[in-house]
């Protein structure tokens, strides 16, 4: 009998092993650094005060005493952990409350919470998908929602990011194919920070008969008059079908949650296997999570939410004037104004994200190390979480940053720029600034991730489609 293959020889001498080495080796490996203290716009970590510019508490709501109260009232009274799941023992008042005003706020019949934001996206679309049906998704979208699509063994159709044509080729061959379609898209992209053509894409779905989710992890609690994301601030929440959301960012806690049509969630809730068949969130994160969505909606939430915007721009413009190449979001159109004009606005959107392309690996890891040593932390994007050669610094605001700390991080950037540049070369400058969409990379560059394609590659078993299909359209 042949020698059986060993599971774990893919751990050893793997291709990533040597980068990773190397990058530890030269002191550049910008992953898994430590966090000292509460995710503050200043924070400690590793010995030194760092500016947080990498943190997805847009709000900055994780310390505010309300929600500490909250968590510190949901623990007292249901404990340190539920020990079960949801169907079982794991179900409180406190997530019948939250779910209540979830679907309030997002303005829909119900919604449904889920231990963390992944597994809303994994419960959803694993359990409303089939092997029939189609789930076209943007390439840029969150991991997630992949796992998600995948999960479900639809017949996946990745598109370019934002490229509508290319999703209107997907939405026609689903067509033919048969059996149901899914778009889901993020509604504010996790690292370039720009927000989707949502109504060119709900009138896209609309003319195909497909259906519409929007994952709204990073417009939640910071785009819209009431926070609730970008559908809402593209005039689109009604023709959307379904939403979901996490409270890891703007909500201050850990969970997600999906909001749409009773007889959906309803479906989700009986059939949903990510949310059937784990624990329960504890008690503290469901607390901080209600306490800060009723501050978001209380009369206190548009100065935060105008804040945290007001706070990204500032950042944008400093890093523009200092010669920083961020990546400027194109316009997109939005449906409810101004009536009169007849045609849709298009407004250039800005979010708590400001991405400063860099391109090349090596160089995002040292840039990422000056700044770290100068005292500014921000987050180091790579492939596959950006497409090859378009390694960018992933940079975030809070609402609870001031001026004058924002100003600080801008003097280091500055000092870091000149230093990086003598001794490594020009970084990418501010001129030839695009408009977003596909994140400068090498030419023909399509999906962030391989995304497994119909043949051959996929992770399970092989997906349904045409051989030889290409993997993004
Ligand atoms: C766009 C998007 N969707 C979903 C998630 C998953 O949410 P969570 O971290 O709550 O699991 C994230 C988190 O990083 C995200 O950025």
């Amino acid at each position: 009998m042949a020698a059986s293959t060993d599971v774990f020889s893919k751990t050893r001498g793997h291709e990533r092993e040597a980068l990773v080495d190397a990058a530890r080796e030269a002191g550049l490996f910008p992953y898994f650094r430590t966090v000292e203290s509460p995710a503050s716009p200043v924070v400690e970590m590793e010995g030194a005060p760092r500016i947080m510019l990498a943190s997805n508490n847009y709000l900055g709501l994780t310390g505010d005493e309300r929600v500490v109260a909250g968590a510190e009232e949901a623990l007292r009274r249901y404990g340190t952990g539920l020990t079960g799941s949801r169907l079982l023992n794991g179900t409180t008042p406190l997530h019948l409350q939250l779910e209540r005003e979830l679907a309030e706020w997002m303005g829909t019949e119900d919604a449904l919470v889920f231990t963390t934001g992944h597994q809303a996206n994994l419960g959803t679309l694993g359990t409303l998908l089939d092997a029939g049906d189609t789930v076209i998704v943007d390439s840029a979208d969150h991991a997630s929602i992949l796992d998600g699509a995948l999960l479900s063994r639809a017949k996946l159709r990745p598109f370019r990011h934002n490229r509508l044509e290319k999703l209107e080729k997907a939405l026609a061959r689903a067509r033919e194919d048969g059996g149901g379609t899914l778009v889901v898209v993020d509604g504010v992209f996790s690292m370039e920070g720009d927000v989707a053509p949502l109504l060119d894409i709900a009138e896209l779905c609309a003319a195909h008969g497909a259906r519409l989710m929007v994952d709204e992890a990073h417009g939640a609690g910071v785009l819209g008059a009431n926070g609730v994301g970008a559908c809402e601030l593209l005039g689109v929440a009604d023709r959307v079908d379904l939403r979901m959301g996490t409270f890891s960012k703007s909500l201050a806690s850990c969970g997600g949650f999906v909001a749409g049509p009773a007889e959906v969630i309803d479906y989700l809730r009986i059939s949903s296997r990510a949310f059937l068949f784990t624990a329960s969130a504890v008690p503290a994160a469901l607390g901080a999570a209600l306490a800060a969505l009723r501050i978001i909606r209380s009369e206190e939430g548009p100065a935060l939410l105008t804040g945290v915007l007001e706070n990204a721009r500032h950042l944008a413009a400093g890093l523009r004037d200092i010669g920083y190449r961020t990546i400027a979001p194109a316009p997109v159109r939005i449906a409810t104004t101004p009536a009169a004009a007849g045609e849709p606005a298009a407004l250039s959107i800005t979010t708590p994200i400001v991405p400063i392309f860099v391109g090349d690996d090596w160089k995002a890891g040292l840039l990422w190390r000056m700044l770290y040593d100068r005292g500014v932390f921000t987050n180091c994007a790579l492939h596959p979480a950006v497409p090859p050669g378009g390694a960018l610094l992933r940079t975030s605001v809070m609402a609870t940053h001031d001026d004058e700390t924002l100003d600080r991080a801008l003097e280091a950037f500055a000092l870091v720029k000149r230093r990086f540049e003598a001794e490594h070369g020009p970084l990418p400058g501010p001129a030839g600034e695009a408009a977003h969409g596909p994140l400068p990379g090498p030419a023909g560059e399509a999906a962030h991730e391989p995304l497994p394609g119909p043949a051959g590659e996929a992770a399970h078993e092989p997906l349904p489609g045409p051989a030889g299909e290409a993997a993004a359209g």
